[in-house]
């Protein structure tokens, strides 16, 4: 009787032991890599699909914008995403897709609604030109986003990431997403001193990642690199390589690296305003006023403020009151807030007015303050107070 062989195969899947995947997976690799040598970033990259794509499948996070990857859906998502942690942009999404459904409905609302429903999340240009955008999709595309993503890159807001994210998640196509994530978990992978910073590092890296994606399986590619740096090669703290598919390819591990890669240039330092931030309150009244079209949190509202640490005999003049309308005078706590270039240290007051207030102010209930305006976060501290 004839009997067949057992053929025993080599390299991957090969391994009959217990191993984890990733162990397999490092096993392979000490076949890849001669002692000396080592593997061509691509080589090493395109290693990285297999346990990346098996992991990303039992590891996704159920997310509202992965559940329906419809392409309106991952780009509100992904705009809110950026500069944004996922815990964070959850109750924002539902709520924003709840009020603004579609393209139509988010070119046509208001921009003080709009401002309302991104209070709270900053980067305020971003909303703007989410409206804006709609309004294109409206004119040129009837209302549909379009799919490629040299298109999607023409649109106000829309950069190579966001424009990979969309055409990759809602529309399948073969194109890298690269983020802060991404740029950290590759730069790892590679143990690369490239500075994570330079446009040139991120068109390299896209470079590679487009030579190496799955054709078919880019949108579970992309997320699964953004969801390993969001998770386990972690932006703050040091990196969990215990739990990283990614752990047996890894240079920066195996060199023990991770604490000094990804490289970044020391951000400029930021330039320290001193402010005071003034509750100018009447009764169940209060008074803001409407920023400026141009410059930090343009025409957004905010609470009375100057530059300058004031005194509590400075406040009248420098808030435009008459003296005799100056009642009882409170100091509130000192309270800081960070923006990108700039840091405020505030000092505060509350000022109980008397009589007609300038015409510079906009007197408001309280509770309108609550559902109408929208007042950015750099005036929480005080806000709580009111
Ligand atoms: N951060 C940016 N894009 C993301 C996504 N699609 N899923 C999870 N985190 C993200
Ligand atoms: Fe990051 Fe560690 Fe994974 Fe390398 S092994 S990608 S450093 S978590």
């Amino acid at each position: 009787m004839y009997k067949r062989a057992s053929v025993k195969t080599s390299g991957e899947g090969s391994t009959e032991n217990s191993r984890t995947p990733a162990g397999q997976m490092y096993d392979r690799l000490k076949i890849l890599e001669e002692p000396g040598t080592c593997l061509e970033p691509e080589r090493r990259l395109r290693a990285m699909n297999r346990p990346l794509l098996a992991w990303y499948e039992s590891h996704a996070r159920i997310l509202p914008w992965r559940e329906d990857a419809r392409p309106y859906k991952v780009w509100i998502s992904e705009i809110m995403l950026q500069q944004t942690r996922v815990e964070a942009v959850k109750p924002y999404f539902e709520r924003f897709i709840r009020e603004l459904p579609d393209v139509a409905s988010l070119a046509r609302v208001e921009d003080d609604r709009l401002m309302k429903l991104w209070e709270g999340l900053g980067y305020y240009n971003r909303a703007r030109n989410l409206k804006k955008t709609a309004g294109i999709l409206l004119e040129r595309y009837g209302g549909a986003m379009p799919e490629h993503y040299s298109q999607l890159l023409e649109l106000p807001g829309i950069g190579s990431y966001t424009a990979g994210a969309i055409a990759s998640i809602a529309f399948g196509h073969p194109v890298p997403a690269v983020d802060g994530n991404v740029l950290r978990v590759i730069s790892r992978v590679l143990a690369s001193k490239e500075d994570i910073l330079k446009q040139s590092t991120r068109r390299w890296m896209e470079e590679l990642l487009k030579k190496i994606m799955p054709a078919d399986r880019a949108s579970q590619f992309n997320q699964g690199l953004i969801e390993i740096g969001a998770v386990v090669c972690v932006p703050v703290g040091p990196p969990k390589c215990g739990e990283c598919p990614l752990e047996s390819l890894c240079l920066a591990r195996r060199q023990g690296l991770t604490g000094q890669i990804p490289v970044k240039t020391p951000a400029k330092k930021r330039r320290v305003e001193a402010r005071t931030v003034c509750i100018l309150e009447q009764g169940s009244q209060i008074a803001i006023r409407r920023r400026s079209s141009k410059g930090l949190l343009a025409s957004l509202y905010e609470l009375p403020n100057v530059e300058g640490t004031l005194e509590e005999a400075d406040l009248a003049a420098s808030f435009h009151l008459e003296q005799e309308m100056v009642g009882k005078v409170e100091k509130l706590p000192e309270a800081k807030h960070i923006f990108s270039h700039v840091e405020w240290h505030m000092t505060g007051y509350r000022i109980q007015v008397a009589g007609a207030f300038p015409p510079e102010y906009i007197v408001v209930d309280k509770k309108k303050l609550e559902t109408v305006y929208a007042l950015p976060n750099a005036f929480a501290r005080y806000r709580e107070l009111i």
